[in-house]
């Protein structure tokens, strides 16, 4: 396919959890691209899931649809128990996938932080656990996707800002137990874009509106400029760079 980039990822098999829309579904479609064989996990977007294996199959890729609740461990276990009988092994895992409760800290209850905690932070170490015995030629990739507001007060994000403040730090620290294993562990810090998560933050209009305004690049971030990090994340060239996140949002957060 003449848009490859990185040859070394062409047989390679990935999963990418929240693969039906969103940046999840643009990072599919690069991978596949790349000659990537992609699971497409959904968890209700069964049709979207059916249409974003549709185009990978148009583009001349190979993909299959997967549904899977990433924050609970039943289902994480059916999951991969379905990628092991069909695809024998896995070498990328690309923890896409968040879901949380927005709102109010001081609002928040113990069922919001179990639920967001589960699915946008703990997912990442019960994921990579499944994920490392099918991982068999001493290769593999893990990359997660963070937000500002794991490092910043993002109004409205609720517990969603400590999950992924969570997820950076399981991050790190798998890239430091298994960077001798050949796994290579890394994130993208992703800017705002014009999703169905981000719009669920209140104002999501105005909020939209500034970042564009302030953003040095002139435009917020898509899908597909985060995908084409996480697929250089995934290559090769990638190799010494271990436990890092790369910021991907046109240069916002230069500006205050
Ligand atoms: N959009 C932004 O501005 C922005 C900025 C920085 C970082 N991010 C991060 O980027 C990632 C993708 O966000 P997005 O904006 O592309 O979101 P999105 O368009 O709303 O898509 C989210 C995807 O996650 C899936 N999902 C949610 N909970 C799940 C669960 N428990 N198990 C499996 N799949 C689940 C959804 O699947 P179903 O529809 O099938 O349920 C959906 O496909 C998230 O980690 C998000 O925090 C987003």
């Amino acid at each position: 396919m003449s848009n490859r980039r990185y040859p070394e990822l062409a047989g390679k098999h990935a999963l990418v959890t929240g693969a039906a829309r969103g940046f999840g579904r643009a990072i599919a479609m690069r991978l596949a691209d790349e000659g990537v064989t992609v699971v497409v996990n959904y968890r209700r977007s069964m049709s979207d899931a059916a249409a974003t294996v549709e185009e990978i199959e148009q583009r001349g890729g190979k993909a299959i649809a997967l549904r899977g609740d990433v924050g609970k461990e039943k289902s994480l276990d059916k999951l991969f128990t379905q990628i092991a009988d069909e695809l024998g092994h896995l070498d990328i895992l690309v923890a896409n996938a968040a879901f949380g409760v927005p709102g109010s800290l001081v609002e928040a209850n113990e069922h919001h932080w179990q639920v967001t905690m589960s699915a946008s932070a703990w997912s990442l170490i019960s994921m990579t656990q499944r994920a490392l015995p099918l991982m068999k030629n001493g290769w593999g990739r893990v990359v997660s996707i963070t937000s500002d507001g794991g490092q910043k007060v993002i109004p409205g994000y609720g517990v969603v800002g400590p999950a992924k403040g969570a997820l950076e730090s399981i991050t790190r620290g798998l890239a430091y137990e298994l960077a001798r294993k050949g796994v290579l562990v890394n994130g993208v810090l992703a800017g705002l874009a014009d999703t169905k998560s981000a719009r669920s933050i209140p104002g999501a209009d105005q909020v939209i509106q500034h970042a564009s305004r302030h953003t040095p690049k002139g435009r917020i971030v898509n899908g597909e400029d985060i995908a084409r990090v996480v697929a250089f994340l995934c290559s090769d060239d990638a190799e010494m760079i271990c436990g890092q996140f790369i910021t991907v949002d046109g240069g916002r957060n230069i500006v205050g």
